[in-house]
């Protein structure tokens, strides 16, 4: 664990002014921002999550638009005006963030960015002035809970909320689902990842509401551990989630989910949640859904499904494979991490404007990457680790990809690791 605390240390400091430095200017895509104290939050590796962030935004604000005003081709430009698109980001250090929102998405109405530490919100004023973006952003001097909880009433929702916090986002999400305008979007951050990964399955439950398990394929599972985290705190109010792209990345992850309001459609949680078991021996992992839909025979709703539950446990005492035992973790979300189409105009958005992201390229392979993922295949194995299990040398991932196919089955990357085998065949065959 000190390793990992020193590593967070590194990372918060990332950032550091000379002796006798009075302030340091910082360029990021359209922004320029200048910063006087060490006190206050910047860290340039994360580059990368703002311009996903605003390529994202991007193309949500008119998506979010069309669906509001009921048409979904041939905006006008005044139409594009009617609706109204704020963001609140609710944890905002130096207001780097807001402003290149500000600056480089089209159509915003109002960003407000918001910290409770006093120093960061002289820091957010300075830049907003330094940067012309007064029109826009306002600076916030708030706790992020207590401002989102001023703005849950549906008149006064945010169509945008970004957390992006220190560490773990989970004291921030009752108040984010419930200050999110419906068709709204949930951008959020975490960067536990040492407890997401399964050093600390009973810190995990504590902040997240699910077991970590120490596994190959962590960096998804912590995907799904955040994602089930959000639904079950937007459920408590009648409103569930659609997750729109999860990516992980670097020290951190980061998804970007769609919030709606409806009881019937929380019914369906537990159909996408599942409980994960992972043989201690050879590490194979089964899943047990906690829910289940079958069709309604009754005649009166023939379209509509009913809810049952799945038969358990869906492992023996021992292991089919290795004759080990099991450990249980989760729950995790098990239905799909990205809405496809939503990816590919992302990326669309992205090559056809790449001079307006300094991390282009890498924006541009990893949501091909994304586009590639077996959408209903959670989880997926490592290459070498799954060899060494059967302790045969490891192949070329493309030869045991073709033996994948030719065998009938799907086989794909995860953009979440490099050799990793996302398939739908099973652990063994019959
Ligand atoms: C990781 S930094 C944010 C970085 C920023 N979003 C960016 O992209 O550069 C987290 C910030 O959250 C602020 N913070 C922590 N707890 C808060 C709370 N309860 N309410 C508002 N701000 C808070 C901290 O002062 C810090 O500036
Ligand atoms: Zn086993």
């Amino acid at each position: 664990m000190k390793l990992l605390q020193v590593l967070t240390d590194i990372f918060k400091r990332s950032f550091i002014m000379e002796p006798g430095e009075k302030c340091k200017s910082i360029i990021e895509g359209l922004a320029e921002i200048r910063v006087k104290s060490n006190k206050v939050f910047y860290n340039p590796v994360q580059e990368f999550n703002r311009d996903l962030s605003i390529a994202v935004l991007s193309t949500y604000v008119k998506e979010y638009k069309e669906q509001k005003i009921g048409k979904t081709k041939h905006l006008k430009d005044c139409e594009l005006h009617d609706v109204p698109f704020t963001i609140l980001e609710a944890l905002s250090a130096t207001g780097l963030r807001s402003i290149r929102y500000a600056k480089e998405i089209p159509n915003i109405t109002k960003i407000i960015a918001n910290d409770l530490s006093a120093q960061a919100v002289d820091t957010i004023k300075e830049n907003i002035t330094y940067n012309s973006v007064g029109n826009l952003v306002d600076a916030s001097h708030d706790d992020a809970c207590m401002l989102m909880y001023k703005h849950k009433n549906p008149r006064m929702r945010f169509a945008a909320i970004d957390l992006d916090p220190y560490g773990c986002p989970s004291i921030f999400l009752d108040a984010a689902v419930q200050s999110v305008q419906d068709y709204g979007i949930l951008c959020v951050t975490a960067t536990d990842m040492a407890i997401l990964a399964g050093n600390s399955p009973e810190t995990c439950y504590v902040k997240y509401g699910a077991v970590s398990l120490k596994t190959k394929c962590c960096h998804e599972m912590a995907l799904r551990i955040l994602l089930q985290s959000i639904e079950h705190h937007a459920n408590r109010y009648s409103r569930y989630i659609e997750p729109l792209l999860s990516i992980s990345a670097d020290f951190y992850i980061r998804v970007f989910v769609r919030v709606n309001t409806g009881a019937q459609q929380c019914k369906k949680t537990t159909s996408k949640l599942s409980m994960v078991y992972q043989c201690v021996g050879c590490d194979t992992i089964t899943l047990q859904p906690l829910g289940a839909t079958k069709p309604n025979p009754s005649e009166r709703n023939p379209g509509q499904l009913k809810f049952c539950l799945p038969a358990a446990p869906s492992v023996g005492e021992l292991c089919l494979h290795c004759n080990q035992r099991h450990r249980l973790g989760g729950p995790i979300w098990t239905a799909p991490i990205h809405n496809m189409p939503f990816v590919t105009r992302v990326l669309e958005y992205v090559t056809e404007n790449p001079h307006l992201f300094g991390t282009a390229k890498r924006i541009a392979g990893v949501l091909s990457m994304v586009r590639e993922e077996l959408p209903d295949v959670p989880l997926y194995h490592i290459l070498d680790k799954l060899f060494g299990r059967v302790h045969i040398q490891t192949m070329p991932i493309l030869i045991m990809r073709s033996a994948i196919l030719n065998a009938g089955y799907r086989v794909s990357f995860s953009h979440a690791s490099k050799l990793s085998i996302k398939t739908d065949a099973p652990a063994r065959l019959n």
